[in-house]
């Protein structure tokens, strides 16, 4: 996959309709709807400034959730979390959609620019085309959830086709989305010359060079609750990394293959064979593939219940739920003198205090450790910031799904889209 991009600064913007696509797909408080986290809009200024500095008139757009675009499709879904079809309304339909109406980020993004956002009511119907039309130099907008579209998910020429018509340049800036071939994320670059913004520029470079040419020794840590999600990143990563470090729930799944007992850990039995797998790849290879050599455990999975300490054997009756201390012991000694460091996933359920120590020390040796050092986005992004080490971190991914398959060096359809250098 090539990384070097054109980005906006390859081209002239000055007095063209630039089609940005941004990732403003921001939690929201379920009852009021307030934006809860804008860093997602936060990481997209510098381009926008730029681009509204370069007197470019900017038709921005994002998708918000995962609206269900149609009625039909909504009656579909609805029946089959088992709801009486006849009882749905279109009023509750549309209801739906106004929820996830990416009005609320119009105005943060208002605020955090200093100047007028001009909201459509639409994605490419009258409203935006209109919109689109009248805007001028230095002005920005933005359309409607993109997912508004049913296109949009399709990857849809005939949406591509129209959503491009209304700009002369596609600019990229949706890092978080560009794992899915979406008629916003990729379908219109078949239609207008294709750039990247600069927080995919960022992503790309600092995320691509690490597995590409990363600074040595490369460690990589994993963690998560599941094997079968980090399947395509332990393969990749087998090949580059010199050391591969795995916490969370899926140590317990690679425990039980080495002939552990694990009580009520977390274990996806149809992974046995792979982990052993993988171990045998590791040591073939010369990876050094660490596993934890102790837990903290609880008798049921909750925040109020007592933690007991466990060695590599774990009691019928419970259950691991985040790394005990010789194993951060080790772990922190695996990452002191790294050169690169990539992590994705948390190392326990660092959601319960009693069940955190391990990913908040992990966080601090990592922040610590003087590496290049790369956060896959998701919990992994969310415990570093609840650690309190972000700022000491190269690079916190915006991306979560994207940032995975990136890891996984799977060719991401939002990047391969883009111009080469
Ligand atoms: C994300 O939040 O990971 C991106 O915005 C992609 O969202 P999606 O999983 O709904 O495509």
């Amino acid at each position: 996959m090539n990384y070097n991009k054109k980005t906006v600064k390859d081209i002239d913007v000055a007095g063209k309709k630039v089609l940005l696509r941004c990732d403003f797909n921001v939690p929201q408080d379920k009852a009021t709807g307030a934006i809860t986290d804008d860093k997602r809009i936060v990481a997209a200024l510098p381009t926008i400034r730029y681009l509204l500095e370069q007197k470019a008139a900017v038709i921005a757009c994002s998708h918000l959730g995962k609206p269900v675009a149609t009625f039909d499709s909504y009656v579909k879904k609805q029946a089959e979390k088992g709801k009486d079809p006849a009882s749905i309304t279109e009023e509750e339909w549309k209801k739906s959609l106004a929820k996830l109406s990416l009005a609320p980020v119009a105005k943060r993004l208002s605020e955090l620019l200093g100047q007028d956002v001009i909201m459509a009511a639409d994605v490419v119907g009258p409203d935006a085309t209109a919109k689109a039309a009248a805007l001028q130099p230095g002005q920005i907008m933005l359309l409607e959830n993109t997912r508004f579209e049913k296109g949009e998910t399709k990857n849809d020429p005939e949406l591509a086709k129209k959503m491009a018509s209304m700009a002369e340049v596609y600019v990229s800036d949706a890092f978080g989305t560009v794992h899915r071939a979406h008629a916003s994320t990729a379908g219109v670059a078949a239609f207008l010359p294709a750039y990247a913004g600069f927080l995919v520029e960022k992503e790309i470079s600092v995320m691509g060079k690490a597995l590409s040419d990363p600074a040595r020794p490369f460690v990589a840590i994993l963690g998560g609750a599941k094997v079968s999600d980090k399947i395509g990143v332990i393969n990749n990563l087998l090949e580059k990394a010199d050391t591969i470090i795995v916490g969370g729930g899926m140590a317990y799944t690679f425990k039980m293959a080495q002939g552990h007992t694990i009580g009520k850990s977390l274990l996806e039995a149809d992974r046995v064979e792979y982990a052993k797998e993988m171990m045998e790849k590791a040591a073939a290879k010369g990876v050094k593939l660490l596993l934890p050599v102790d837990s903290i455990c609880a008798a049921e999975f909750s925040k109020d219940a007592a933690p007991v300490e466990a060695g590599e054997d774990i009691p019928d009756d419970l259950m691991g739920m985040d790394i005990g201390p010789k194993t951060v012991e080790l772990y922190c000694e695996a990452v002191k003198g790294a050169g690169t460091i990539v992590w994705n996933g948390p190392m326990g359920v660092f959601e319960f205090p009693a069940f955190a120590n391990g990913t908040w020390k992990m966080a601090e040796a990592v922040a610590n450790s003087g590496a290049v050092t790369i956060i896959g986005g998701g919990d992994s992004a969310s415990a570093v910031e609840k650690s309190g080490q972000a700022d000491k971190i190269t690079h916190i991914s915006t991306g979560g799904g994207a940032s995975l398959e990136f890891l996984e060096g799977l060719e991401l359809p939002g990047v391969a889209c883009l111009l080469d250098k």
